[in-house]
């Protein structure tokens, strides 16, 4: 993340969720001058893309952060960016699977509730429409940062927390849009429609939205009473069940809308409200800062790594049982035993115990580490001492591997910047990217 700036490179955001985190340094430089030149942008894309993949699947770049609201100078060459990026992106032949966009505030939108009557600030029409036009004609999605918090706070009480917060509410307490009898049971919702109908407004109607941040902060000043572990966890917990349930929200129903949770890390250098050092899941030290809620999600959610197991071969077992175990899970077993091959990152120390323990511990990984993949006719055992070592990184120690479920990684590496929204990265702090997240790149990620 030395780059960062203001273009950002949402990688892999098709799981619907994410965590991310931002680094807006030199922002303006940055979206200035690839709006201005598209030599400029080429490059950018050459050393920030096309350099990265296919190694990193990266599926998006997000221009700029919220540009109209807090960057307005640079509003003129918005679009000019953007374009210059994809007339890159077209040359590399990146383009069908790279989408281009830039994410916006909600506060672009006026009137949100109720959302049917919710349109653009007629103010940046001006870029808005020929936005749209772009997002349109290549493919891509308005991106839109959701905070139904703040929402919350601004209302003076209009608002019930429990609304922001997912929370059920008593019949006599649902948002009914008037115009279209549409019920909403929470702001999220209520403000992803409200994009819809904005966009509806300026006679865009089949372009989806993919929210580039949401999230709730977990601690705050004075004036910011729910600003609590509490209801971050709620609001986070319950964001993750929402989106991934995929029921898409009362005016598209079905049709996800993909998620990143902002933010993986507190940004603890922050000014501002004391909430805004509080909006991660994790503390800068990589400490985690609450626990999601998660274990009636699924297995998706199975929260496994936070303590973490393994398997290994108890210490009396014996070898030729150990051998036997080895065997059969580098065989039948189907796992990958490479790493024990001589030159290789397991090899050493070349003893049967540690080279079944290796194999063994993979297998009970692979198998989810269900009832009864940790026995081998009783030569092994489970413990929550990781037994990797130097270059040995053992399968379940969230050291170098991604876990997949259906397609979605969860994956807890080291050194990364975003991860995935399941529990699997749960294991002290950091990931990769895989999935995760992130990295917006360049541009940053976080
Ligand atoms: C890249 O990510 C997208 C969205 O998640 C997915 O559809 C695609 O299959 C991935 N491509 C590769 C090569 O993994
Ligand atoms: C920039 O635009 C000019 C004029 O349209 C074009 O000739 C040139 O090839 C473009 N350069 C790049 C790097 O795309
Ligand atoms: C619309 O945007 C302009 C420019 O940022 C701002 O001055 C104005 O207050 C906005 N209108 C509303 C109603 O928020
Ligand atoms: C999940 O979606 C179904 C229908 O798509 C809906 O009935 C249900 O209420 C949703 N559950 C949650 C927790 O949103
Ligand atoms: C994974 O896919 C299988 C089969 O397609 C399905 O039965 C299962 O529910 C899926 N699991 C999750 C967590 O989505
Ligand atoms: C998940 O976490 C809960 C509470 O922290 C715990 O009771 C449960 O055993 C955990 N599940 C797994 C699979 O570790
Ligand atoms: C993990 O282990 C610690 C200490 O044994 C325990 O306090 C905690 O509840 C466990 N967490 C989960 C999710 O099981
Ligand atoms: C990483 O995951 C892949 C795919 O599941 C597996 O084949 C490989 O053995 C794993 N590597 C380690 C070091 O666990
Ligand atoms: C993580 O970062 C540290 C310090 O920058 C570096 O020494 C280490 O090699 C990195 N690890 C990985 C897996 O990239």
């Amino acid at each position: 993340m030395e780059m960062l700036s203001l273009v950002s490179t949402l990688v892999q955001m098709s799981p619907t969720c994410q965590v991310q985190q931002r680094l807006l340094p030199f922002l303006r430089l940055k979206i200035l001058g690839i709006g201005q030149s598209n030599a400029t942008a080429a490059n950018w894309v050459a050393r920030n893309v096309i350099a990265h993949v296919p190694a990193t699947n990266i599926t998006a770049i997000a221009v700029g952060s919220e540009v109209l609201t807090s960057l307005p100078n640079a509003a003129p060459v918005l679009v000019s960016a953007l374009k210059f990026i994809q007339a890159a992106l077209v040359a590399a032949n990146l383009d069908q699977q790279i989408k281009v966009s830039t994410p916006h505030s909600s506060s672009v939108i006026l009137d949100s509730f109720p959302p049917s009557q919710a349109f653009f600030n007629k103010t940046w029409d001006p870029v808005m429409v020929p936005l749209l036009n772009f997002l349109q004609s290549t493919g891509s999605y308005l991106m839109l940062n959701v905070y139904p918090y703040y929402d919350y706070m601004q209302s003076n009480g209009v608002v019930p927390l429990d609304y922001a917060l997912f929370r059920p509410l008593p019949p006599n307490k649902e948002a009914i849009d008037s115009n279209t009898l549409l019920h909403y049971t929470n702001v999220f919702d209520a403000i992803v429609d409200a994009a819809y109908f904005a966009m509806s407004y300026l006679k865009f109607t089949n372009i989806p939205i993919l929210v580039t941040e949401s999230g709730w902060p977990s601690k705050g000043d004075s004036s910011e009473p729910d600003a609590t572990v509490d209801n971050a966890n709620t609001y986070n917990s319950n964001l993750i069940r929402h989106v991934l349930n995929n029921s898409g929200t009362p005016k598209q129903p079905g049709i996800a809308v993909s998620t990143y949770i902002y933010e993986l890390y507190n940004e603890d250098l922050k000014s501002g409200p004391v909430s805004e050092n509080n909006w991660g899941l994790f503390y800068a030290s990589g400490a985690q800062v609450y626990t999601l809620h998660l274990t009636n999600s699924g297995t998706v959610f199975a929260n496994d790594t936070t303590n973490q197991t393994f398997c290994v071969a108890k210490s009396n077992a014996d070898s030729k049982m150990l051998q036997a175990a080895l065997d059969w899970a580098c065989g039948p077993g189907k796992v990958d035993c490479s790493p024990l091959l001589q030159g290789q990152s397991c090899y050493e120390p070349n003893s049967v115990a540690s080279h079944a323990t290796y194999a063994i511990n993979s297998y009970y990984q692979q198998m989810a580490k269900s009832a009864g993949t940790c026995d081998f006719k009783g030569v092994a055992s489970i413990t929550t001492t990781n037994p990797s070592h130097g270059s040995c990184i053992f399968s379940g120690s969230g050291g170098k591997n991604v876990t997949s479920v259906n397609g979605t990684a969860l994956a807890p590496s080291t050194n990364s910047t975003n991860s995935g929204c399941l529990s699997q990265y749960y294991n002290g702090g950091f990931f990769t990217s895989t999935v995760i997240l992130t990295l917006i790149l360049s541009v940053v990620v976080l």
